[in-house]
């Protein structure tokens, strides 16, 4: 079966989020986490059937998708879960959020990389507790998390570490070596450790395989929560189906607690996407793996082009990391906002002279914004 990442779908009257906010312009959204693709055909159809039973009320997590992501991990990972081990949640950053709450307490701090998708500083800041970060820097082409650094800023009060693989933004995929580190840090400063792996299926680059944080040992898996979702994989965002791993028994009722009666059910139509996506969406994934890897390889080439502009080699997810500090103007996102390109402003994830594109849309779109910056640029 082939699919179509070329069509051409209105998604202005929709109350998209990404499409909204340019409502009535020109302007060419590049900005929010989602694609601008239509979701798995088997997805489309088990909500259609789903819808005309007619009935919705509270729900239960399908048993079906309970064996199927237990088998998934067990393929993809070999990591063996047990399904007690399994907490659905309506998002990650719910995830995020719990996690802050449940395995720090106020006088307790959190360490997360930096930059980094914003609800992971937004976390501790509604948590009201500290966070310290730890840089993403530079290893030849990758942006890698420098916890060597931060030795000295540690007091003894860090309780957890806040961790995204596949880096958002950045796109860094951990090698095992580096999973390992964190690990040994996690050790010597005795740290629980959430682990974001939202973005684990969208890996681009031919050969790199996604490790979860979790397998690398029983000491890893006791200490750990793992966040995971179909949303970005099979651009289901909007339904809102997401999965904490927590192996460790204790931890896990802390976690459950801590959202009792705050945190809602997931919505049964999620449960309906979820479960469908994961059972029959692996051909479509793949096809959109391809397309992604292509609008890539695009903008690798034309953004790196650019006078002014550079980004690195992005291993994963359909989030490019550009930098713009080079770029003879006081606010790049402002400044392609104005030449009809919007895309999200560095500052959001910790660096203000990024700025970060989404190219999970149609290749005739990605074009034509990167004509519309190439074009603002020659103007300079
Ligand atoms: C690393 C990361 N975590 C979480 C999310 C959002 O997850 P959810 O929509 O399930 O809350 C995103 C969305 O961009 C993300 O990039």
């Amino acid at each position: 079966m082939s699919f179509n990442f070329d069509e051409s779908i209105d998604r202005r009257h929709s109350d998209s989020d990404k499409w909204r906010k340019y409502e009535g312009t020109d302007v060419i959204p590049l900005w929010v986490a989602d694609t601008d693709f239509f979701s798995p055909p088997a997805v489309i159809e088990a909500l259609h059937e789903r819808v005309a039973h007619g009935v919705f009320g509270y729900g239960l997590p399908p048993q079906e998708l309970i064996d199927i992501f237990i088998k998934r991990m067990s393929d993809l990972y070999q990591w063996e879960i047990k399904p007690e081990w399994l907490v659905f949640l309506p998002s990650v950053v719910s995830g995020l959020n719990l996690s802050l709450r449940a395995l720090t307490n106020q006088e307790q701090s959190s360490i997360a990389p930096h930059p980094i998708y914003p609800q992971f500083m937004k976390a501790a800041l509604f948590a009201d507790r500290d966070q310290i970060s730890a840089p993403i820097k530079l290893k030849g082409q990758r942006w890698v998390m420098d916890l060597d650094c931060i030795d000295n800023q540690c007091s003894g009060n860090e309780k957890l570490l806040l961790l995204c693989n596949p880096h958002n933004p950045g796109g860094t995929v951990y090698t095992r070596e580096e999973l390992m580190e964190q690990l040994t840090f996690a050790q010597q400063h005795e740290l629980y450790v959430c682990s974001d792996e939202i973005h684990c299926d969208l890996i681009l680059e031919k050969g790199l395989k996604h490790i979860p944080f979790a397998t690398l040992n029983e000491d890893a898996a006791q200490r750990s929560v793992t966040l995971m979702a179909p949303s970005k994989t099979f651009n289901i965002a909007g339904l809102g189906a997401s999965i904490a791993i927590i192996p460790n028994a204790q931890l896990r009722s802390r976690y459950i607690q801590t959202g009792a009666g705050i945190v809602p059910h997931v919505d049964l139509l999620a449960f309906v996407a979820a479960t469908a996506a994961y059972q029959h969406g692996q051909p479509w994934l793949e096809a959109q793996i391809d397309y992604l890897r292509a609008n890539r390889d695009l903008v690798m080439e034309r953004i790196n082009a650019m006078p002014g502009l550079k980004m690195m080699p992005l291993e994963a997810t359909y989030l490019a990391w550009i930098d713009a500090s080079a770029l003879p103007v006081d606010n790049a996102h402002r400044f392609f906002e104005e030449a009809g390109v919007g895309l999200s402003p560095g500052r959001d994830f910790g660096n203000e002279k990024f700025v970060r594109l989404n190219f999970g849309c149609r290749r005739e779109l990605l074009e034509e914004a990167l004509t519309r910056m190439d074009n603002a640029i020659a103007t300079l």
